[in-house]
C-alpha cells in the first residue's frame, strides 16, 4: 500500500486531510502518520496521539551528530548512498520514536529546537532514507504530512514515498503552488493528485474550472466543515464524521 506526502500551500489543511484520512484509514487497516513538518507541534492533539519522547532525530543521535555523518558521507567518493536504515516494516520500528494509538501511529522526523541550529535540511535527509527503507504492507498506510510549500520537493522526501496529494484551499495561492507541485512530482516519477479544502458550492466550482484549465486531476473534495477549527483551536482530536462520505471516495481513488 501506498506511501503518500500530504502537501499544499500554509494552512490550506494539510494536518487536518492527514488527520481524518487516519482516522478513517485505521478502521480497516493501519496507519502511520509521519511528521515531516520542523514547525508545527499541533498533528498529535489532532490525532490524539501522544507523541513519541523522541523524535526520529533524536532517536539517531541529534543533529550535530547526523549533520557530522552526512558531511563524512558527502566526502566520500559514492556521495549518492546516503543511509541511516536499514529495511524495516510498521511492526518493527522503535518505540522510542513511534507512538501507537490502536492502529493509528504517530512519529515525527526532527522539530527546530534551538537559534542558530541550522536550516531543516538534515530532517529531509533522515526522511527521505527512513521512508526508501519503509516497507509497507497489505492493508497498510503511510501518510506523511508536511511543512508549508515545495521545501521537501527540494529536500528529497518525495522520492521515498509513491504518491504527493495537494490540498488546495479557495485561493489563488494554493492554485498556483499545485501547478508548481504537479511538475515536481512529475519530475520525481511519482503520481499526483489535489485534493480541494475548504470549499462551498461558489468556490469549488471556480476551483474547477481553474484546475482543469491547468489540466489538474482533482482526487477528492472536502467542504468547509464549521467547528473544525474551534476543535483545532482547542487541541481536541478531530472527528471525521460529517466529511465520511468524501473521505471514503478519496481512499478509494487513491487506493487504485
Ligand atoms: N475542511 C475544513 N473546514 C473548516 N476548517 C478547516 C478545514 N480544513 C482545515 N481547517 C482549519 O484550517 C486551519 C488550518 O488547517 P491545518 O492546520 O490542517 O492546515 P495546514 O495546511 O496543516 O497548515 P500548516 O501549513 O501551518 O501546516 C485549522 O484551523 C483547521 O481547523
Ligand atoms: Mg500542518
Amino acid at each position: 500500500m501506498p506511501k503518500i506526502i500530504i502537501s499544499g500551500r500554509g494552512g490550506s489543511g494539510k494536518s487536518t486531510l492527514v488527520t481524518l484520512l487516519t482516522k478513517r484509514l485505521k478502521e480497516q487497516g493501519k496507519v502511520l502518520v509521519v511528521d515531516s513538518d520542523e514547525s508545527n507541534l499541533g498533528l498529535g492533539g489532532m490525532l490524539g496521539i501522544e507523541p513519541a519522547k523522541k523524535t526520529l532525530m533524536d532517536y539517531l543521535g541529534g543533529k550535530p551528530l547526523v549533520m557530522g555523518k552526512l558531511r563524512a558521507m558527502l566526502q566520500k567518493e559514492n556521495s549518492e548512498q546516503i543511509e541511516f536504515f536499514a529495511d524495516s516494516d510498521l511492526d518493527s520500528l522503535s518505540s522510542e520514536f513511534v507512538h501507537w494509538n490502536g492502529s493509528g501511529g504517530l512519529m515525527q522526523i526532527g522539530k527546530i529546537e534551538h537559534t542558530m541550529e541550522g536550516c531543516a535540511c538534515p530532517m529531509g535527509a533522515i526522511a527521505h532514507d527512513f521512508l526508501k527503507h519503509l516497507v509497507v504492507g497489505e492493508g497498510e498506510w503511510v501518510l506523511i504530512d508536511t511543512e508549508a510549500g515545495v521545501e521537501h520537493f527540494g529536500r528529497g522526501i518525495v522520492e521515498g514515498a509513491d504518491a504527493v496529494l495537494v490540498v488546495v484551499d479557495p485561493s489563488n495561492d494554493a492554485v498556483l503552488l499545485a501547478e508548481k507541485a504537479v511538475k515536481l512530482t512529475e519530475e520525481a516519477g511519482k503520481n499526483f493528485g489535489v485534493v480541494l479544502n475548504k470549499v462551498d458550492d461558489k468556490t469549488m466550482h471556480i476551483l474547477e474550472e481553474m484546475l482543469e484549465a491547468k489540466d489538474l486531476k482533482i482526487k477528492g473534495v472536502l467542504p468547509y466543515l464549521p467547528g473544525m477549527a474551534q476543535t483545532n483551536l482547542r487541541g481536541e482530536p478531530l472527528e471525521a464524521n460529517s466529511a465520511n462520505d468524501e473521505l471514503d471516495k478519496l481512499i478509494t481513488k487513491i487506493a487504485s
